[in-house]
């Protein structure tokens, strides 16, 4: 059902994207490669599922998001920063024939006030080997600076020794965009570009124009898909008349909306041009949102829990973590280890 009717828009898009004559503009000078919508209802389960705070069920790949199009990923790494509240994991997906990583968004109780602090984000940081590239410092410490970036080179690496050369797909939702952007970035500037693919979903603006572009050439292939009013992608703000001190989004936005025409609506997703701020995708309309930043594809984006922070973790997992003396931790293991564990946190379950 759900799929035949975005096989509708999809035709309903390319029809209309002829009769307007506006269709697929390409500025950039890296070749983008062809969004690919399957993959984007792929990604987006993982971008999902990594919110769980139920870690067991996390690393087992048996959470309630651990199902549908995301069933028999293999979690090699769970990375687990109690001090700043970040979480990630890496995987491998055989039937993608790929690396998967991925990043959990903000997990403040209030979101309202998450936002409102993306209003007034500073463009403070020279971004390492890009002239004149500024970026958030926040922004950039929370991937760089805590136990994720050592946590995910190290997934990365003991997958590509278990599996030999695998694709890399990087994803994220909101907060968590921003860090699988970063993430991107440093694994193809080790692995090469075209071994790196990243789409995240809500994600807000990270640098300036300058960085934007040398993003956009180090990782080409990129979707930083929006969704209607989402105001996330709004933010920290774009000020188009001051071109020195404004954020910028990266290249290729694809924005997901609805068209009626009359009593019937059909939900588009639009690819938009490579300047990163197609006045004509996301920022035609105002952003507004804050349940069109929690639902993309349809699936839940978000915590599963309220409380900030929690963490629920089967005291035998903990033999599988380093954990450091603020609380951090990363899991870790090597197949075919998954039967012993789950045999373990079963019979944890039962005492
Ligand atoms: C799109 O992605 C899916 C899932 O990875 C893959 O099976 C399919 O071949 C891809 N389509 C194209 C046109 O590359
Ligand atoms: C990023 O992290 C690495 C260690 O993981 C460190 O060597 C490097 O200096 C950091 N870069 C910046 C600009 O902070």
């Amino acid at each position: 059902m759900e799929r035949r009717r975005w096989v509708t828009l999809l035709i309903i898009m390319c029809l209309f994207a002829g009769s307007t004559g506006r269709g697929l503009e390409i500025k950039n000078k890296v070749p983008s490669l062809l969004y690919n919508h399957t993959l984007a209802t792929i990604l987006v389960e993982y971008a999902s599922a990594v919110y769980m705070s139920d870690l067991t069920q996390l690393f087992t790949w048996t959470c309630s998001r651990c199902d549908g199009l995301t069933t028999g990923f293999e979690v090699l790494e769970l990375i687990v920063d109690v001090e700043n509240c970040l979480q990630a994991f890496v995987g491998v997906a055989d039937d993608l024939d790929a690396i998967v990583i991925a990043f959990r968004g903000t997990q403040e109780t209030s979101i309202q006030n998450w936002i409102e602090d993306l209003f007034w984000k500073q463009l403070d940081f020279d971004y390492p080997g890009c002239t004149d590239g500024k970026v958030h410092h926040g922004f950039f410490n929370a991937y760089n600076n805590t136990i994720v970036r050592s946590g995910i080179l190290d997934g990365v690496s003991r997958a590509k020794e278990m599996y030999g050369d695998l694709k890399i797909m990087v994803t994220g939702h909101s907060m968590g965009g921003a860090m699988a952007a970063f993430c991107g970035l440093d694994l193809a500037l080790i692995y090469g570009g075209n071994n790196v693919e990243v789409m995240t979903f809500g994600q807000p603006r990270i640098g300036n124009a300058a960085f934007a572009s040398y993003y956009s050439e180090v990782v080409p292939n990129t979707f930083r898909v929006t969704h209607e009013h989402d105001l996330v992608p709004h933010l920290p703000p774009y000020y188009q008349h001051l071109p020195h001190k404004t954020y910028h989004h990266f290249p290729r936005e694809v924005w997901l909306y609805n068209l009626g025409f009359g009593f019937l609506i059909y939900e588009v997703e639009k690819i938009c041009d490579g300047s990163g701020e197609d006045p004509d995708c996301s920022r035609s309309v105002s952003g507004n949102s804050i349940s069109d930043h929690l639902s993309y594809f349809g699936v839940e984006m978000g915590c599963d829990t309220s409380s900030k922070c929690r963490i629920v973790m089967a005291p035998s997992l903990s033999s599988y973590g380093k954990v450091d003396d603020k609380g951090n931790f990363a899991l870790s293991r090597s197949p075919p280890s998954k039967s012993i564990l789950k045999t373990k946190t079963q019979s944890q379950m039962i005492d």
